[in-house]
């Protein structure tokens, strides 16, 4: 298993490219399912999640190429409407196949999750929605399996809660039902609405996508994205906020580029209460400093536009170095803060009551031995790290490698000393 070896306290400098994102890029991939034409995506982040979707569409009988940052997936023929054990035990966001898949085929056979480091995750919400569009599902085996003989039917889908995924799913099998859809409660996340852009180019008629009610009218078939024209993925707005986190813990003077600042909204504000400048210099381009000393401001994590959950434990890792108490409440997941025992282990002061966590600031941090236990957790260690005195050594980093592009590269362009250590 690699690991990464950092050494602390060099301001990061200079300017930090944004990849493609890895959680509207997966749904797009899954979307090629809809259509026997072909789909081809730009800037496609090369991330193991990515390859683990374009794994799990191959054994379905698709054809896949990739070439750099661009994917091209022709589902001529789905001969196995299959997500097996194996790929789904690595990947939660393979039950993104079902909806497309029972739209398409008739039929779905989805291996069930199971639990998560983060929290359940159950799939509930997706097989309730799909249920709404006429399709029948059992769980059997350890798998759902889906069933919509006569093909699925509109109808009116209200989540009872807000599920970024369901609402991919149940927006993917809408677009081929019969009739009209309506999603109420739907996620707003720029995901879903690059998802509804992505079928909308192929065909679809959706209406409403990054608003909390998004109406389908269903349509025949799905064709591929225009011949030339490959549906280029949005900018990860994660990846920019845990960059943008990485230049002000390191009290450097970090320039993101590629990315969409009305997506980071809600972490840029709180970064601002925290006395962080970020500005806009040119359109996609964000810059942050920090003038004095940062100050502690409580944050609670929210469906899209509120603070996403992705950054909660890379914003607690800053606020160890902020001064004052700083109360973090995580809303989303209910088991998502495995990485404050670990940075504990590094000096930070973190006191967890429930869903709540005290982080008391500002300590300085020492290097240490850490482990990573999912991926925006080793994303905090990695950011305690490059502020951390001495050397940090985090295990188990293929969690990062799920959802960071060349994350050591990239840090180690702008005066990051991290390298990766393979066994
Ligand atoms: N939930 C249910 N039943 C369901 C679905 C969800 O109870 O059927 C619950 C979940 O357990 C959770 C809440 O609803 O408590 C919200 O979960 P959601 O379904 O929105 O999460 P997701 O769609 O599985 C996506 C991202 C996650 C991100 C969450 C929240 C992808 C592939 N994954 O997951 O990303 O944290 O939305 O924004 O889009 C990550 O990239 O590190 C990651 C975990």
């Amino acid at each position: 298993m690699d690991k990464f070896v950092i050494t602390g306290g060099t301001p990061l400098q200079g300017v930090i490219p944004c990849s493609g994102s890895k959680n509207a890029a997966l749904p797009a991939i899954a979307a090629a399912l809809l259509t026997a034409e072909p789909v081809v995506l730009g800037r496609i982040p090369a991330v193991r999640d990515i390859r683990t979707m374009l794994d799990l569409l191959r054994q379905t009988g698709a054809e896949v190429a990739v070439e750099g940052g661009c994917v091209r997936i022709q589902a001529a023929e789905i001969a196995r409407p299959e997500a097996p054990y194996d790929l789904v035990k690595t990947m939660r966001a393979s039950s993104l196949v079902l909806g497309p898949l029972v739209a398409r085929t008739g039929r779905a056979r989805v291996s069930l999750p199971g639990g998560c480091a983060i929290g359940a995750r159950p799939i509930n919400l997706h097989v309730a929605a799909l249920e709404r569009l006429g399709a029948e599902l059992h769980q059997k085996h350890g798998y759902i399996e889906a069933r919509a003989p006569q093909g699925l039917h509109g109808g009116t889908v209200p989540f009872d809660r807000i599920t970024v995924t369901g609402t991919e799913d149940v927006l993917m099998a809408a677009v081929l039902a019969r009739g009209e859809t309506v999603i109420e409660n739907a996620a707003r996340e720029p995901e879903v609405v690059d998802l509804a852009a992505l079928l909308t180019k192929m065909g679809a008629c959706i209406e409403g996508a990054g608003t909390s009610t998004i109406q389908v009218r269903g349509v025949e078939q799905l064709r591929g994205t225009p011949s030339g024209q490959p549906h280029t993925i949005i900018p990860d707005r994660i990846e920019a906020g845990t960059f943008l986190i990485a230049g002000a813990i390191t009290r450097g003077d970090l320039t993101v580029t590629g990315c969409v600042a009305e997506h980071l909204r809600a972490l840029i504000g709180k970064m601002h209460q925290a006395g962080a400048e970020v500005e806009e210099t040119a359109p996609g381009c964000l810059r942050v400093r920090v003038p004095g000393a940062l100050q502690s401001v409580d944050m609670t994590t929210e469906e899209h536009p509120g603070f996403a959950t992705d950054l909660q434990a890379q914003f607690m890792a800053l606020m160890t170095q902020a001064d004052g108490i700083a109360i973090i409440t995580e809303t989303i997941f209910e088991n998502r803060f495995m990485h404050a025992q670990e940075l504990a282990r590094m000096g930070a002061n973190i006191r967890l009551d429930g869903r709540r966590a005290l982080v008391a600031g500002k300590v300085s941090l020492s290097g240490a031995q850490v482990l990573a236990s999912d991926l925006r957790a080793s994303a905090s260690l990695v950011l305690a790290g490059l502020a951390a005195q001495g050397e940090t050594v985090i295990d188990r980093v293929y969690h990062i490698d799920r959802g960071y592009e060349r994350i050591e590269a990239k840090l180690a362009g702008v005066g990051a000393r991290i390298r990766r250590i393979s066994s």
